[in-house]
């Protein structure tokens, strides 16, 4: 059976939906700051689930506050095909990471239900609590739950740097659901992203078929010396937390630019007691790694351990090196991406096999689910950061691929329940 080619999503509605959104927790330089399980993320939720309950959707949330808006399906038994992503964002975030996923996805279930298209299988819009782990590490913790790398109790006791709990901040806002997270079964997932890197757009592409997702480690490292008196100590005698956590930051960019492929990041550091005329006693930091090939990512925190050792010793120091979340590199569901192939085609889009270097909640999902993403480019391939943009043509290219991948998908769910 052909794909069916006349539904066609609506350019300026996910325009508008993007912009209104992007003014919930919106920065006066054009980016959002809307950090998960905060009164702003509240209010985009409280955005997302009217819209969808005024389209005729069942909003369930679970005990993760993973929010699941579900449109019937001739078959409500058959678990859903879902799509979606993650509507918190960096604390300089841009208007399109995670949000194009979800409101594009609300877009094509709207186009749906406009049509009063009936699909054979239930179709869902999903939002992943916590994408950005940028107040609780580690990113992608609920999405990780719903695939069982994280237990439910272990994430719901995770802390933000002031020391209030995921579970306390999830009960401030009123998301923390009655479903377990990870009960609810699904068909196939599907997650639109900006590219969020540079490689669409220099190429020329309107979509990015994305075939896999590179494996990536978070780290927290903390340096401890002695807090000592700013003039009255001599430069030799001093235990600088400080000193050395910046020696190591080195080291950590000295190695990943040894593999071709890898990155390392240190985002952010804290220094204890952080007063102008105190050697500082304590430097805590974190570490971000990442490469296409898991075993760059043991050789690099190999060097790095030894590193912060070898320059701990020099400065009388110590380190401890804690690892946070592993993931390893992830291969899509080659299903799904032939639904996204015969998507773009259906669609005329020009296109290329690109993996991910970013992490998504996709990653996660793909463990107990057929999975694959779809990508649209961003302008210099910039992201997290207030000036990331895509334009709405590019945007509503996203959506369009997305919908006709749902729409193919089900056909194909159809014909494999036929065949019984
Ligand atoms: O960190 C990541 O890769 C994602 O964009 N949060
Ligand atoms: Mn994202
Ligand atoms: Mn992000």
């Amino acid at each position: 059976m052909p794909p069916i080619k006349n539904l066609t999503i609506d350019a300026e509605r996910l325009w508008d939906d993007l912009m209104q959104t992007a003014r919930i927790g919106g920065t006066a330089k054009g980016g959002i700051c809307r950090l998960t399980l905060t009164d702003v993320d509240r209010e985009v939720r409280d955005w997302f689930k009217a819209r969808a309950q005024a389209l005729g959707c069942a909003v369930t949330v679970d005990d993760m506050g993973n929010m699941f808006a579900r449109r019937r399906g001739q078959r409500d038994d058959v678990p859903p095909i879902a799509m979606g992503s993650h509507l918190d964002t960096q604390p300089s975030g841009g208007k399109f990471d995670g949000a194009l996923g979800v409101l594009a996805a609300l877009e094509a279930l709207q186009t749906l239900h406009r049509a009063g298209y009936e699909t054979f299988a239930p179709i869902e819009v999903i939002n992943w609590t916590n994408e950005e782990g940028s107040r609780f590490t580690p990113g992608m913790i609920a999405s990780g739950v719903f695939a069982g790398a994280f237990t439910r109790d272990w994430a719901i006791a995770r802390q933000d740097r002031k020391g209030e709990s995921f579970g306390e901040a999830l009960d401030k806002i009123g998301y923390r659901g009655g479903e377990p997270c990870g009960a609810h079964k699904l068909s196939a997932f599907f997650e639109l992203h900006i590219e969020q890197g540079p490689y669409l757009e220099a190429g020329g592409k309107e979509i990015g078929v994305v075939t896999g997702v590179q494996a990536m480690r978070w780290y927290e490292m903390t340096v401890t010396g002695q807090d000592s008196h700013a003039g009255t100590t001599p430069m030799p005698r001093r235990h600088d937390a400080l000193l050395g956590a910046a020696r190591i930051v080195e080291a950590v960019n000295d190695c990943a630019r040894q593999f071709p492929e890898a990155v390392g990041t240190v985002g952010l550091m804290e220094v204890r007691p952080g007063s102008p005329n105190v050697i500082p006693g304590e430097a805590y930091f974190t570490l971000d790694l990442r490469d296409p090939d898991a075993t760059v990512i043991d050789r690099m925190e190999t060097a790095i351990a030894a590193a912060a050792e070898r320059i701990a010793g020099e400065l009388g120091l110590s380190v401890a090196l804690k690892n946070v979340s592993t993931q390893p590199a992830v291969e899509f569901d080659k299903g799904c991406i032939a639904s996204v192939r015969a998507a773009v085609k259906a669609s005329g889009y020009s296109s290329r096999d690109i993996i991910s270097r970013a992490g998504h909640d996709a990653a996660y999902v793909a463990r107990v689910a057929p999975t694959t993403m779809i990508f649209v480019p961003c302008r210099d391939g910039i992201s997290h950061n207030e000036a990331e943009f895509s334009r709405k043509e590019q945007c509503s290219a996203g959506a369009q691929v997305l919908l006709q991948v749902v729409l193919d998908y089900d056909r194909q769910l159809t014909e494999r329940h036929r065949r019984g």
